[in-house]
């Protein structure tokens, strides 16, 4: 797909190898962690997580519980309102277990400041992060990211689950939106 206000910053062979190295170092990094039994929750941040994710579980090679948590800080803007509304919550019990949030971007960090409260109050053993993109100059909150793709620049990236006005997020590549 050509579209005039799309600029290509990753393709999607460059995105598919990322994705699965992430994948290969999340398997190696847990598969001593998680004791027989136990399960990676793996809490996918909707809506623009979705393709990240499902690309993402297909190269994790453990016992893993997949669950879905939809977030919204945007509205229809480029410029995050600053607060963030829970649309619909998880189901998965997470006491005591490991989680790993899978993100689209951390821009200011407000959402995963928001997630990780929210999710302390179930009390999981351990909450890891993991971004297909950050956008460090515009961090207002920092987290530790565990497992990044790529960082980018301050400008509005869309594709590869990410939209403008909820757009262009079935692209299977990453572009540079110019307004
Ligand atoms: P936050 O500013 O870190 O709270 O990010 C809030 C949300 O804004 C992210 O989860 C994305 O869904 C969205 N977002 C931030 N930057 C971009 C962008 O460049 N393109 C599309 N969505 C974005
Ligand atoms: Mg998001």
């Amino acid at each position: 797909m050509n579209i005039p206000n799309l600029q290509a910053l990753y393709t999607k062979e460059e995105i598919d190898k990322s994705v699965e190295l992430l994948g290969k170092k999340i398997t190696q990094d847990y598969k001593d962690i998680l004791e027989p039994n136990q399960f990676l929750v793996i809490l996918c941040v909707l809506k623009g997580g979705f393709i990240f994710c499902a690309d993402l579980v297909r190269h994790i090679k453990l016992p893993v519980r997949i669950d879905f948590i939809s977030l919204s800080s945007y509205g229809n803007q480029t410029n995050s309102t600053g607060t963030v509304e829970l649309r619909c919550p998880f189901k998965e019990e997470i006491k005591d277990q490991q989680v790993l949030i899978v993100e689209d971007i951390i821009d200011t960090g407000i959402t995963m400041d928001f997630l990780k409260k929210y999710l302390a109050t179930f009390q999981p053993r351990e909450i890891k992060l993991a971004s297909f993109l950050h956008k460090p100059e515009r961090t207002k909150i920092e987290h530790k990211i565990d497992y990044l793709c790529y960082s980018v620049p301050d400008e509005f990236v869309v594709g590869y689950g990410l939209d403008y006005q909820g757009q262009y997020r079935q692209l299977d590549y990453l572009a540079k939106f110019i307004q």
